[in-house]
């Protein structure tokens, strides 16, 4: 069975934590995970890098390091996964959504204006889905514009993707990045927040060490909660990092080997990129989709529809008022095919040539 996604971990990961299990200490987070927060750091071009337990937690902690308060607006695009949102419900304050440009699947930007001319938004989660960044300039704009609302970046899905501005994940106040399995990089579970900003900065350290006015004590001067990474984590991602610019090479092949294959079919289409982003999955607009499940998973190929809209989820259907058209088009219509690194080059030929049978080309 070729799967959707399958995780890849290699003979470095199991060397460098055997190294480490031969003095292993006390494993939650120390040395290793301030090495693996400091190259991140360095490889995104940022000043700071706090790991966290996850990439939901992160972005509830970012948006507490921001203000952001119960009963407080954040705007969230309507299509990206579930906890973009529940990262807001999680800390009381009120996700409102905004429909997606359908080129690019990110959050159109005009329909934010709208939102932040109309309501007291207080801060605005922007996700860099599958690797896309605004391309217009407009999202830095409105960052300059609404100075007093907070913007994070939700990255989760977007480790090592660029954009016109350089690296994606470096030009919000505060983004956040997912370790979670299918993630370009994975710790299994775990995620981090980086900033320029010194206070946000200290804000992440103290909300994911309990609020502690320094390592160790007992003596809390702010809120916080228990966060915190672990050092066989920081080791796999320390062993992953060292693979990154193949792992991001590997997925634009995968990404040119499909856009290839696939292009005899008329059916079908690939979401597009360009020449920044890297696809963390392999995204396609697809004729008859609930078919063409089926009679791949009858092949042996496994693949994942893309997320229903947030406003149409059971928490969320009270949400008010605005149009969703686009998100509710393009969930319908999104297919995501296998997309792991153990994929090769014929399993991909395999895919879209079963692709090309289904619809009989
Ligand atoms: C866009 C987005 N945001 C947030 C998350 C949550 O990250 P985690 O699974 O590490 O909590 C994910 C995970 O897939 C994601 O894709």
């Amino acid at each position: 069975m070729i799967l959707q996604y399958e995780p890849v971990y290699g003979y470095l990961e199991k060397k460098m934590i055997n190294a480490y299990m031969e003095n292993p200490g006390w494993i939650t987070e120390f040395k290793e995970t301030a090495e693996f927060e400091k190259r991140i750091a360095d490889f995104l071009g940022v000043q700071y890098c706090s790991t966290t337990n996850n990439g939901t937690i992160s972005l509830s902690l970012a948006l507490l390091a921001i203000g952001v308060k119960p009963g407080d607006l954040v705007a969230v695009p309507d299509l990206t996964m579930y906890a973009t949102a529940t990262a807001v419900t999680l800390i009381g304050a009120i996700p409102i959504f905004v429909d997606v440009h359908y080129a690019t699947l990110l959050m159109n930007l005009d329909k934010l204006e709208d939102l932040l001319f109309d309501y007291e938004i207080k801060a605005v989660i922007y996700v860099s889905l599958n690797g896309r960044w605004d391309t217009t300039g407009k999202l830095i704009q409105l960052q300059d514009q609404y100075s007093n609302v907070g913007f994070i970046e939700d990255a989760a899905q977007a480790f090592g993707s660029n954009c016109y501005r350089g690296k994606i994940g470096t030009s919000l106040q505060i983004s956040s990045f997912s370790f979670s399995t299918p993630k370009i990089i994975t710790t299994g579970q775990g995620g981090c927040l980086v900033t320029n900003d010194d206070s946000l900065a200290l804000a992440i350290r103290k909300l994911k060490d309990f609020g502690r006015v320094s390592g160790g004590t007992d003596t809390h001067d702010s809120f916080g909660i228990n966060s915190k990474f672990t050092e066989l984590q920081a080791v796999i991602g320390l062993a992953q990092l060292e693979q990154i610019q193949y792992r991001l090479l590997r997925k634009r092949q995968m990404y040119e080997l499909y856009s290839t294959y696939l292009a005899g079919i008329p059916q079908v289409a690939m979401v597009g990129i360009d020449e920044f982003t890297v696809p963390w999955f392999m995204d396609v607009r697809v004729e008859d989709r609930e078919l063409l499940i089926p009679f791949l998973k009858e092949k042996e190929i496994g693949t994942r529809s893309m997320y229903p809209p947030l406003h149409a989820q059971s928490i969320y259907q009270q949400q008010p008022k605005e149009s969703f058209g686009i998100t509710e088009q393009v969930s319908q219509e999104i297919l995501w095919l296998p997309s792991s690194f153990s994929l090769s080059d014929s399993d991909i030929e395999y895919i879209c040539k079963s692709i090309g049978e289904f619809y009989e080309i």
